[in-house]
């Protein structure tokens, strides 16, 4: 299996590109489907690596999946073991954790599930979802490996009001937002991510019958069934995937249209664009953008925070544009302590950083990347180097492809139909 991006640079970008749902909202929705034993249909999915394997991982328990249309599933989980949730995915797969709240809610405890794999970006541990579900009365156990978490409907019922996150994580809150939705009481949420796919999780929940208000704010309150219903739901545009093309665009210059992109999720990330001088038309209607260079402005500062700031999936892909914009641009990555690291591969092909530490770098611009050969380390870098690729002068090679295919769906054939000399090697 060809396991490297070849790229030519440098490259304009000429059409159009449609953007695919979001992995992000999918794999929690996709979870969440163990909260019913009737038939969910869930269409719009991106068929990108991370979406196989959370299927695989319904159909180790028992759920009988079956592919109704292109992006559609079709699935039942009437008989599930939870005993059967495979753990070589839960190690691969860092949202595994994801099925923690729906398997709580349904047995109401869970053995020794091993703890979900790191990645390069940082140790991402999951103290804020064991902290959440003992706010809600759980019992958890741990050893190095792995974790059981055991709960009774009168400990939740009895437990304070309202679950208190100790920081604003979007899987957490995810977890829980599951869990209460199948519990027939009334509970709240403080300190909730914010996300697009925080809220398109809330709007399947509600489909299923649980009553949620707030979704989208800090603070969400759950009044859940034990009665929650199999629902037809299609899945939200991925927003991270339109900002990769959008930032693309702006990095590589030419004329890219976007469509089917939600553009009410990208506020601030058009807004820095902009100012770093792409000119960029809005058709609300359609839902789709136009992007162009212009010229090359500041950007000055590129900080991550928790939506609606500036999503941190998008900060290796925005280094590469600094690199082509003028002056020193900070880029203040606030919530990884290790996803400066394409940054510094990035170096390899001539751009200027300096890490100044584990969460900031300074990125000098404009500077004339060349093609050199460069390591991707998580799906977000994979698609900054393919941006670097498509910007420098002579033949980029990006290792570690499968990085990028976890969640983004045929880039490279995507890439081609827009000029982009590219392919797998
Ligand atoms: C989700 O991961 C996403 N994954 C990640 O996307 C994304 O990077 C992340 O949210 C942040 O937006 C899925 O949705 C499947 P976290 P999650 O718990 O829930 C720190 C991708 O590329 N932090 O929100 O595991 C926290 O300690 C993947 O698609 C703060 O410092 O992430 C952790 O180190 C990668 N302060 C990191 O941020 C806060 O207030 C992410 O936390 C909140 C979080």
């Amino acid at each position: 299996m060809p396991t490297k991006f070849l790229i030519k640079g440098p490259t304009r970008l000429y059409g159009t590109v449609d953007v695919r749902g979001s992995k992000n909202a999918a794999l929690p929705i996709l979870a969440a489907t163990l909260l019913t034993k009737d038939r969910c249909v869930i269409d719009n999915l991106p068929l990108v690596s991370d979406i196989y394997l959370a299927l695989d991982a319904l159909k180790g328990m028992g759920a009988r999946v079956a592919w109704t249309g292109l992006r559609r599933v079709s699935i039942e989980n009437t008989h599930i073991d939870p005993k059967g949730l495979r753990r070589d995915i839960v190690k691969k797969m860092r949202a595994s954790i994801l099925f923690t709240g729906p398997l709580l809610a349904r047995f109401g405890a869970i053995e020794e599930m091993h703890y979900p794999g790191g990645c390069s970006i940082g140790a991402r541990p999951i103290e804020a979802h064991l902290a959440a579900f003992v706010d809600l009365g759980a019992e958890v156990r741990r050893d190095k490996k792995s974790f059981s978490i055991s709960i009774s409907a009168e400990d939740a019922v009895s437990s304070p009001h309202a679950v208190v996150l100790s920081e604003f994580s979007v899987t957490a809150t995810e977890n829980i937002l599951m869990f209460l939705s199948a519990a027939a009481y009334k509970k709240s949420i403080r300190i909730a991510a914010a996300e697009p796919h925080v809220i398109d999780l809330a709007k399947f929940l509600s489909k299923m019958g649980a009553k949620i208000k707030g979704a989208g704010t800090s603070r969400i309150d759950v009044y859940g069934t034990k009665l929650l219903k199999g629902v037809t739901y299609k899945i939200v545009s991925d927003y991270i995937e339109a900002g990769t093309f959008l930032i693309m665009a702006a990095a590589c210059g030419g004329e890219l249209k976007i469509t089917n992109a939600p553009i009410s999720h990208l506020d601030l990330v058009i807004k820095k664009l902009a100012s770093g001088g792409a000119k960029i038309n809005i058709d609300e209607k359609s839902q789709s953008l136009t992007i162009r260079t212009v010229k090359r402005m500041r950007l000055d500062k590129i900080q991550t925070l928790p939506y609606p700031g500036i999503p941190t999936d998008l900060q290796p892909i925005l280094g590469v544009f600094a690199s082509q914009t003028y002056g020193k641009t900070l880029i203040h990555e606030a919530l990884y302590e290790k996803r400066l690291e394409s940054l510094k591969e990035l170096t390899k092909m001539g751009a200027r950083v300096e890490i100044l530490d584990p969460h900031r770098a300074h990125v000098g611009g404009p500077t004339r990347l060349k093609g050199g050969e460069v390591h991707a380390y998580d799906l977000r870098s994979g698609a900054a180097l393919i941006v670097a690729g498509l910007v420098a002068y002579g033949t980029t090679i990006v290792h570690g492809a499968r990085h990028v295919e976890r969640g983004y769906e045929d880039l490279d054939g995507r890439l081609r139909k827009v000029g982009a000399e590219i392919k797998r090697i």
